[in-house]
């Protein structure tokens, strides 16, 4: 039986943690060290993009607690950023508390687009290509005999007319397209290309760009969270007491900061982006796409607002959603070149591009949470700090176990430089 819960699996030594990870994931050894040396060959980095001279890499680390939709899932994260993988973990607890997270998942649709310009007549255009949807979407899924084998291909066809541009009017053609498990970004760019003569053909337009859009709001990817109030209540490191009701509250007063004003919406989304793109990049699967998406959509009403909401039960328990595009694949790409991405996804043990999905948008929503908790309450430096005093010791040139403990002298001091780290180390050394 996998678990997510290893209690005091931060405390371990790294060693140690390794062989517990094994054991709750039911994993060998082997796939577990396999996550951990993850680093591409200098060989397999040259296959992957030109130039190449090298690799880089980024700390990985597991996100517990999680339960999402009745499975217990161990998450690998990658990022730079302290805080990030402690406060998803302490959050899926407390969501674990009320059941774990909920998802909901469209089919995996992306959009392409064909612009389509020197059209003397765009409503007729428009009204030709619907008339031919039927065979033109015939004539894609013959492109790609794969992919409907495995239940994809061409799903619909839509018509947009711009009526005004920098260059004047001019005629969209989607084409939906269901990838299955892929990301999806060369099926859907391949099926464009070959659309675009019939397009021409039948509107009597040139085509020009023939691409897909990153904007994947047909491929929607919804998880809920319900906290029950008592576990949100909690003393603060400086002492002051907070109930549930004011952690609560204090959740849905910044989230509501956030769902009027840009400037918050962007930080809070940011936030957001810290868990999502984590298990984006730990899978191999391009963070850039989902970045996109994610704001895109965060603007679809005209105003950029907040990916999440929050709220309350009629019990008083506090509420959460995320939803947003997740073009996410577990086939193709870095997520099967990746020996560290194979093995993400081994370690999660998910089967089809829409579990990983919501794996992503179920820490994206805890990962607001712990934000939002923080910033409601003691403020978002009391936890950072300390992390982030680690690093600013190991930036002076502390290494072992100097580093904890310049560290925990620069937090109880209130003073995290680097110049006081240095001086010290020099004291110490
Ligand atoms: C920091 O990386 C992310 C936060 O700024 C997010 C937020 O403000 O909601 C803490």
């Amino acid at each position: 039986m996998v678990t997510s819960r290893i209690p005091e699996f931060h405390d371990l030594p790294l060693d140690q943690r390794l062989k517990k990870l094994a054991d709750a994931s039911g994993l060998a050894l082997g796939d577990i060290l396999a996550l951990q040396s993850s680093s591409l060959t200098i060989d397999q980095a040259d296959h992957m993009v030109e130039n190449a001279i090298g690799t880089f890499n980024l700390p990985i680390g597991i996100g517990l607690n999680f339960v999402v939709n009745g499975h217990e899932v161990l998450i690998p994260m990658t990022i730079e950023e302290p805080s990030v993988i402690a406060g998803a973990s302490f959050m899926a607890k407390l969501v674990r508390a009320g059941g774990g997270f909920t998802t909901s998942i469209n089919e995996p649709e992306m959009i392409g687009q064909l612009q389509v310009l020197e059209i003397r007549d765009l409503f007729s255009a428009s009204s030709k290509i619907m008339e031919q949807k039927k065979q033109l979407l015939d004539e894609v899924n013959a492109f790609d005999p794969v992919l409907i084998k495995l239940g994809g291909g061409a799903r619909d066809l839509e018509t947009r007319i711009i009526e005004d541009s920098p260059i004047g009017p001019f005629l969209v053609i989607h084409l939906i397209y269901d990838v299955r498990d892929a990301m999806g970004a060369n099926a859907i760019n391949t099926a464009c290309e070959k659309l675009a003569p019939r397009v021409e053909k039948i509107t009597g337009g040139r085509v020009q760009l023939r691409i897909l859009s990153n904007l994947a709001d047909r491929r929607l990817a919804k998880a809920s969270c319900t906290v029950p109030l008592n576990e949100l209540a909690f003393t603060a490191g400086d002492g002051r007491y907070f109930t549930g009701e004011q952690v609560r509250n204090g959740i849905i007063e910044a989230w509501a900061f956030a769902v009027v004003d840009p400037y918050r919406a962007t930080t809070h989304n940011k936030g957001i982006m810290n868990g999502v793109d984590a298990v984006v990049i730990a899978t191999g699967n391009d963070w850039r796409a989902i970045e996109a998406g994610a704001h895109a959509y965060a603007a679809r009403s005209g105003q950029y607002s907040s990916l999440s909401t929050w709220g309350k039960d009629e019990s008083g328990n506090l509420t959460g959603e995320l939803e947003m595009p997740m073009a996410v694949g577990i086939i193709g790409g870095a997520t099967k070149v990746h020996p560290g991405a194979k093995a993400a996804l081994k370690l999660m043990g998910v089967n089809t591009a829409s579990e990983l999905a919501g794996i992503i948008v179920s820490v994206g929503l805890a990962q607001n949470l712990a934000a939002l908790r923080a910033l409601a309450t003691e403020g978002i430096q009391r936890g950072h700090m300390s992390l982030h005093a680690r690093q600013v010791a190991i930036a002076a040139g502390a290494s072992g176990e100097l580093i904890e403990k310049i560290a925990a002298q620069m937090v109880a001091e209130k003073i995290i430089r680097v110049d006081r780290a240095e001086q010290i180390l020099n004291g110490i050394q």
